[in-house]
Order: structure tokens, then C-alpha cells, then sequence
């Protein structure tokens, strides 16, 4: 069973994002695959209802999120709206809101002890990746976002380059392979129940196959290609 996360981010309105929870919702019930979407965090509510089999996650919420916190989003707010999974770490709220792996080991913290399932994203910049320094980079984030002491349930880590997402590019098969299969190997200083190793970055209809087939790759995180309906139906 691969995990597709479909990360919607603000590409989408509510109709866009109804018609393509649609199209996931008329697939037959795969062993393949398991989908989650995540559209924006206005529409939860609304998709939910309407597809109560779909699978959704939210693109973020806030630590301190509840009270006198205005333009927060809580998480107590998004178990509400009946979300199961959350991104946690997404490069693009590490650089357009100062989220930092101290961040993110907190929310990952919260997002258990509420039981929503986190799908927390790493990835280095092209600079450590030019310089050969990916692993070490990789193995820091981990250290410090997860804890020994901790005994995990459910997590899903999502390995994204940074000069990967939004741009075209993406690591050699084997490179991604080679790092996930790394990844798996230092997580295993962790507790885990179960944990899944995602790559994340340029994903689309001409190298979604290749990438599905590696040996230590669980799955993908898709940003702009999610939103097209041709790349969603791949997954019927
Ligand atoms: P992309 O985005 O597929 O558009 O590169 C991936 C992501 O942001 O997670």
C-alpha cells in the first residue's frame, strides 16, 4: 500500500476542490493505493461532509492556537471538522512562517496527543545537497524533531528536497531511493507502531510510476501536479 497525499495548498477554490474529492471519491476501494487529500483549511468542513470516504489532511495548524489567538487555527478546531492526518513542516511554512524543526518537534508533540496522524516533511536546501551534506542535514532534523524516549504510533515522514518542490527538478531515482532507504535505517533509534517514507517534490504523470516502483519509497507527497484531474485519475 503506497500513501498519495494530494497537497492542494491555495491552488484550489471550493468548486475546483469539490470536483476533484469527487473524482477520488468514485474510485473503487484500492490496495494500492491510499489517498489523502489536503485542501485548503477553509474547505475541510464542506468536503467532509459531502465525501464522508475521502481522506483529508490539514496543511497546517497553530501551537497556542486556541483563545485569545486571533487568525489562529487550533487543533482542537480541525478534529472538529473531522480531519484525521496533518502536514507538519511543509517547506513552505518553514520559509514563509519561520516554522523550525523545534517548531515542528512541538506540533508533532500536539498533533499526537490529539491523534491526528502527522505527515512531517523534511528536506535540505540545494546548497547541502550540492555540497554532499544531505544525510547529515537529514539525520539533524530527525534528531531533533523526534525523541528516543518516545514511543510513536502512526507517523509518516515525507523526504522533499527543497530546490525540488515547485521547481521541475528532482533527485536521481536511485538518489531518493538511496536516501529513503537511509532514512529508514537511522529511524530505526526510534519507536515507531508504523511508519511510512514518502518522497515529495516535482512529482507528476511522467515520473510518478518510476518513482511508486523503488524499494524504500512508501509513497508521494504532490503539490501542483494533485491538482489536475488527469494526474488525480492515475490512482483510480
Ligand atoms: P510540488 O510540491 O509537487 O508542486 O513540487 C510538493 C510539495 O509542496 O509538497
Amino acid at each position: 500500500m503506497k500513501y498519495i497525499i494530494f497537497n492542494w495548498k491555495s491552488y484550489l477554490n471550493l468548486k475546483e476542490s469539490v470536483k476533484l474529492s469527487k473524482i477520488i471519491s468514485g474510485f473503487k476501494k484500492s490496495k494500492k493505493f491510499k489517498i489523502i487529500s489536503a485542501p485548503n483549511n477553509f474547505f475541510h468542513l464542506a468536503l467532509s461532509e459531502k465525501f464522508k470516504k475521502n481522506l483529508y489532511a490539514t496543511q497546517n495548524f497553530d501551537l497556542d492556537g486556541r483563545g485569545a489567538s486571533t487568525g489562529s487555527l487550533d487543533i482542537s478546531h480541525l478534529i472538529e471538522n473531522k480531519i484525521k492526518y496533518t502536514i507538519i513542516g511543509h517547506s513552505e511554512m518553514r520559509s514563509n512562517h519561520g516554522e523550525n524543526d523545534k517548531i515542528v518537534s512541538k506540533k508533532l508533540e500536539l498533533s499526537i496527543n490529539n491523534k491526528l496522524i502527522p505527515i512531517v516533511c523534511i528536506g535540505e536546501s540545494l546548497n547541502i545537497y550540492k555540497s554532499k551534506k544531505t544525510k547529515s542535514y537529514l539525520r539533524s532534523q530527525i534528531n531533533t524533531i523526534f525523541k528516543k524516549t518516545e514511543k510513536y504510533d502512526q507517523i509518516i515522514l515525507a523526504y522533499e528536497p527543497l530546490w525540488s518542490i515547485g521547481t521541475g527538478l528532482t533527485p536521481e531515482l536511485s538518489e531518493i531511493d538511496d536516501i529513503c532507504k537511509f532514512l529508514s535505517k537511522i529511524l530505526e533509534k526510534y519507536t515507531f507502531k508504523k511508519i511510512n517514507i514518502l518522497y515529495g517534490g516535482s512529482v507528476n504523470l511522467s515520473n510518478i510510476s518510476e518513482i511508486l516502483n523503488l524499494q524504500f519509497v512508501n509513497g508521494v507527497l504532490v503539490g501542483s501536479a494533485s491538482t489536475k484531474s488527469s494526474f488525480i485519475k492515475y490512482f483510480k
